[in-house]
């Protein structure tokens, strides 16, 4: 043939159209020639000459070859976008049911609060400069929804203190403390079924826990208590100097923050409390400022 052979018309037609049905004709047989060609897509491959009726039984075996190529290529598509839509919605449904939790435990965290800190927006600061210190003390980001999840629950054991201690405004007896003390092992034991809630069960039992040890419920030192409590014990301090109590002003963030590092050692994980510092003042003035936003 002039300008190019039949192998390079095969590739030629078949990179126009990868659904053309090609047969070759040929009057000059070669085997090489004609792996060449079926490699390249042909359907077919007849020798010269041409007996028409072969032609025509070719044509019609390419012609419906053709056609299931296209319509397995349409169903393989469709159900591709349909796996596509599926996973969509399952994504969809995923994230709203995380909504979901998340907006169930904030109400929680909320009523918990005003209950006993007379605050109700107290665990959402928390939370936020909770999550911005474990960031800045590089805590992986999916290790993050169970540190979330134990902050806005760290006293959901107080359900089972009674009001007369809980909400009374005179100091503690002896005895009343040692009540007040078992809301860690109350709320664990609350929390620690429901396997959602699984990660957050050592930020909850532990969230009293000293750096020095003299904490409690069982007196943990140092890196035996779980990393979530120990980032929820610095900036659940720094919250309640940073914000109107009942029973305490404000002071201003550089008292707290110095009245931290002060602590840094004994009841704060010094490298923690370093974590804590890395977070900007005006990070911090936007947790607050969108905690009591309505
Ligand atoms: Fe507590």
């Amino acid at each position: 043939m002039p300008v190019m052979d039949g192998v390079q018309l095969v590739a030629a037609v078949r990179s126009l159209d990868q659904d053309a049905a090609v047969i070759v004709l040929t009057g000059a047989p070669e085997v090489r020639t004609a792996i060449e060609s079926l490699k390249l897509g042909a359907f077919d491959f007849i020798m010269k000459p041409v007996n028409v009726e072969e032609l025509l039984i070719a044509s019609d075996r390419a012609l419906e070859r053709r056609q299931l190529l296209i319509e397995r290529r349409q169903y393989q598509e469709l159900l591709e976008r349909r796996v596509e839509e599926a996973t969509r919605d399952v994504q969809l449904a995923y994230r709203q049911l995380k909504d979901t939790y998340r907006a169930t435990l904030e109400s929680l965290g909320a009523a918990l609060d005003s209950r006993d800190v007379g605050t109700e927006s107290h665990s959402r600061r928390v939370h936020g400069y909770a999550m911005a210190t474990a960031r800045a003390h590089g805590v992986p980001e999916d290790e993050l929804p169970d540190l979330a999840h134990g902050v806005l629950l760290h006293d959901i054991g107080k359900i089972g203190i009674p009001d007369a201690i809980l909400l009374k405004p005179g100091p503690l007896t002896k005895d009343e403390w040692t009540i007040m003390r078992k809301h860690p092992e109350i709320g664990k034991r609350l929390i620690e079924n429901i396997p959602f809630l699984k990660g957050a069960v050592p930020i909850v039992y532990c969230h009293h826990e000293r750096w020095d040890g003299n904490g409690y419920p069982s007196g943990l030192r140092a890196e035996e208590i779980p990393l979530g409590a120990r980032i929820f014990a610095a900036v659940d301090a720094f919250d309640a100097m940073t914000f109107d109590r009942p029973y305490s002003k404000a002071i201003s963030f550089e008292a707290a923050k110095a009245e931290i590092v002060r602590c840094s050692g004994s009841h704060f994980d010094p490298a923690v409390v370093t974590s804590f510092l890395k977070v900007p003042d005006s990070l911090l003035q936007e947790i607050r400022r969108k905690s009591i936003e309505p």
